[in-house]
């Protein structure tokens, strides 16, 4: 157990999070282009938020949260997610009480008890982005064209984007009863997942999948079929935004999302080829759930990518950049008076901001050139015992494997040109 890290965990090593820091840099840069600002917010939060917020009646709040009681016995969740956490911040930090529309992203660890597999963790991360108080269906389009920007700049440029709407509670309330008396005479048919899903959330059966569900499915009636009126014009306007800004989509009337909260669009983003898990982002709308958080009525949408997935569409793709990070220079000493002058003159190196690293191993010369090589460094700084008499230094090219003699001065000027 003491050198087993918790199944569906992983530990991100050093020659990865370089690869992190590239595309958390990337979102970092697009959100500012896109008027975003970062939030924090805590990883845990009070149970209750992630039921009111997330629904009763969703697979994560059913099955997957890591729930306990802390030392005073308040029921306290990991975050599932961040949309309910940053509706919670927006709330009780009043942001609401400032101009609107309030533009946040966000990235960081989720924690979902799933099975864990190819592409799904039980800690894993997200970059999203939350708008409040934007209702107009351009802000619909801006969150989707952020999202496929930004894979665009990570050089994703195969993926699929699809897009429906799931109208307001009042379609919705159609088509539930639209889909009630559809599924009614297969009832039994179905799996027992979605019998149960048949009362608490019929919507759910449209994106079950069990083969013989998704048979049953295939003709029933789809909340795009049942917008009333303004759904359906906002839904319109988005789609010409999408069109008008060239991002191709494809029209997915049985998308449904596994969240409660979505209203109006709803979109997912798939990586093809990364696994069963092809998920790669999604989001959507949710115009109810800061009133349903207890606070005013506001209009929200965001997205939530995940960077493993993320990770794992670079890698297959070929698309990881090379990144090389480390010292440019090592510098070899030995002997006392020689480390001591090494010890001094790295520091200045690192002041002039080179990259620079020295032995701590009392390895020999030979030894520490060696090392060098191997760390692949672009320069050796040696101060060997006619160096130290001299007061000079021997600047090693590793790559052209040619050297010179110079002052330590003239050492730092030419490592920092
Ligand atoms: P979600 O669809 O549950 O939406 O998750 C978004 C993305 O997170 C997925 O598309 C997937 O890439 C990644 N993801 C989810 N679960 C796992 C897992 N167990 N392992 C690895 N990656 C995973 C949300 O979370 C909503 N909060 C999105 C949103 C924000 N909607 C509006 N605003």
């Amino acid at each position: 157990m003491l050198t087993t890290r918790p199944r569906g965990t992983a530990d991100i090593l050093p020659g990865q999070t370089e690869n992190w820091q590239y595309i958390e840099n990337v979102a970092a840069r697009v959100c500012r282009e896109y008027g975003y600002r970062e939030i924090r917010t805590p990883i845990f939060e009070h149970t209750e938020l992630f039921i009111r917020g997330v629904g009763e009646s969703t697979d994560i709040v059913e099955k997957e949260m890591y729930t306990f009681r802390d030392r005073g016995e308040r029921s306290i969740t990991l975050r599932p997610e961040g949309t309910a956490s940053v509706v919670r911040a927006y709330l009780e930090d009043k942001l609401h009480a400032g101009p609107q529309p309030v533009k946040t992203y966000y990235i960081g660890p989720m924690f979902r008890y799933d099975r864990p597999q190819a592409g799904r963790l039980r800690q894993f991360h997200q970059f999203g982005i939350e708008v409040f108080g934007a209702q107009q269906p351009a802000a619909d389009a801006e969150v989707m064209a952020l999202a496929m920007d930004f894979y665009g700049r990570l050089g994703l440029d195969d993926l699929e984007l699809h897009i429906n709407s799931l109208g307001c509670p009042e379609c919705r309330a159609v088509v539930r009863e639209k889909l009630q008396q559809y599924f009614q005479p297969v009832l039994n048919e179905l799996c027992t997942n979605c019998q149960d899903r048949f009362t608490r959330n019929p919507l759910r059966i449209l994106d079950c999948k069990a083969s013989h569900c998704a048979e049953l499915a295939r003709e029933a009636p789809t909340t795009a079929d049942c917008l009333c009126p303004d759904c359906r014009a906002h839904f319109e306007k988005v789609r010409q935004h999408m069109q008008d800004l060239g991002i191709p989509y494809i029209l997915d009337k049985r998308l449904v999302r596994g969240l409660d909260y979505y209203t109006h669009t709803a979109f997912e983003i798939m990586a093809p080829g990364i696994g069963a898990q092809s998920s790669i982002g999604g989001g959507g709308r949710y115009n109810g759930l800061v009133e349903a958080c207890g606070g005013p009525p506001t209009p929200g949408i965001g997205f939530a990518l995940g960077l493993e997935r993320i990770l794992l569409a670079l890698e297959q793709r070929g698309k990881l950049p090379d990144i090389k990070v480390g010292p440019v220079v090592f510098l070899a000493a030995m002997g006392d008076r020689a480390i001591r002058e090494g010890f001094s003159l790295l520091a200045r190196l690192r002041a002039a901001g080179i990259a620079a690293d020295m032995d701590y191993q009392g390895r020999s010369l030979k030894a520490q050139m060696k090392y060098a090589g191997k760390m692949g460094v672009r320069y050796a700084v040696i101060i060997g015992e006619n160096e130290l008499q001299k007061g000079s230094v021997v600047l090693r090219d590793m790559i052209a494997g040619s050297q010179r003699e110079i002052s330590k001065d003239e050492a730092i000027r030419a490592l920092h040109s």
